[in-house]
């Protein structure tokens, strides 16, 4: 039996793509930091049973045109905003994705995001380089207490709640909003449920983790970071476009709130003229939350096992859609 032609954006880290060459017909895109262009990807899945697509490749209903064989479209991420759902389930595509093995290696990134705009870790870093160290100084770079200070949640997910626990160990009084009330969470971690507004309003740190979807898109605007105190600090490692930036760029100019640690953007990669990355009182990443070598690779391997179960029929493990299984 001929092997099932494979489509893959991007090089994937450890064993993953020796899995897809034993298993697979497969062909992966050269380059390691640019994204293959949309017209590479439409003729690469033409005669393509499945694709393996990244955060960076909108896969649309003119991709998905452009792919009479596609079966599988498995994202090497949790979030899968950048698929076109309901057109690949009218047309039979199952989509999966990769929750679970990222959660805890987010939250720790989420953290060192706080720690790193509470603390002004990077600022310190760079004055300590550039020979700026005169003297120890009672007001030299001084900071927001973590310790015992309240954390907004924005979404209590799995990423939400792996943040809440480690909040705990850092004696936090945790809030959090979502559309879904969780009292068990609730009764476990200590956590108080609240409406966004409130949540703003009393929070020293607001970190967002929640989806990016038409509802989420802005959630966190011009009125929202009014509602923050001049002390706060936001974090976002969820989705760019949950945060309208150029709004939170103004607030942190006028030192409406304190600071932002932000690992994810509107427009990725951020040009470096953007008006964020103009201020000291935001730490920035390059959408790295989930990047550990352990994590990257545990990802691979189940982007790889969910394509290859359904292309050799079988349920995958992380299915968005399970209604188009058996479609196509
Ligand atoms: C995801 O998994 O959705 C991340 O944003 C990429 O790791």
């Amino acid at each position: 039996m001929s092997k099932p032609k494979v489509y893959v954006t991007r090089r994937l880290p450890g064993e993953a793509m020796d899995l897809l060459y034993q298993r697979t017909q497969v062909t992966v895109w050269g380059e390691d930091a640019v994204p293959p262009p949309k017209e590479v990807i439409k003729r690469e899945v033409a005669d393509a049973e499945g694709l393996i697509s990244l955060v960076t490749d909108p896969i649309d209903a003119e991709v998905m045109d452009a792919a009479p064989k596609l079966r599988v479209i498995s994202n090497y991420a949790v979030g899968y905003d950048n698929i076109d759902i309901p057109a690949a389930t009218a047309r039979g595509i199952v989509v999966t994705h990769t929750p679970g093995v990222l959660t805890e290696t987010v939250a720790d990134f989420t953290f060192a995001l706080i720690l790193a705009a509470a603390r002004r870790v990077v600022e310190a870093d760079r004055f300590t380089r550039e020979g700026k160290w005169k003297s120890w100084e009672p007001m030299l770079f001084l900071g927001q207490d973590v310790y015992g200070a309240t954390l907004g949640l924005v979404g209590l997910g799995r990423i939400g709640s792996a943040v809440a626990r480690r909040a705990k160990g850092f004696n936090m009084r945790v809030l959090y909003y979502d559309v879904v009330r969780r009292e068990d969470l609730e009764r476990e971690l200590g956590l108080e449920f609240t409406d966004l507004p409130t949540l703003l309003r009393e929070s020293d740190f607001v970190s967002i983790h929640t989806p990016l979807t038409p509802e989420t898109r802005h959630l966190i605007g011009a009125k929202e970071l009014n509602l923050m105190k001049p002390t706060a600090i936001l974090i976002n490692t969820a989705r760019g476009p949950i945060v309208d930036t150029i709004a939170l760029a103004h607030a942190l100019r006028e030192r409406r709130i304190w600071a932002a640690g932000i690992d994810v953007f509107e427009t990725e990669p951020v040009p470096p003229d953007h008006p964020l990355l103009q201020l000291d009182n935001v730490v920035v990443a390059p959408h790295i939350a989930s990047a550990s070598i352990a994590t990257r690779t545990k990802m691979a391997l189940l982007a790889v096992e969910n394509l290859l179960s359904v292309l050799e029929g079988r349920v995958p493990p992380h299915p968005v859609n399970p209604e188009a299984m058996g479609k196509r």
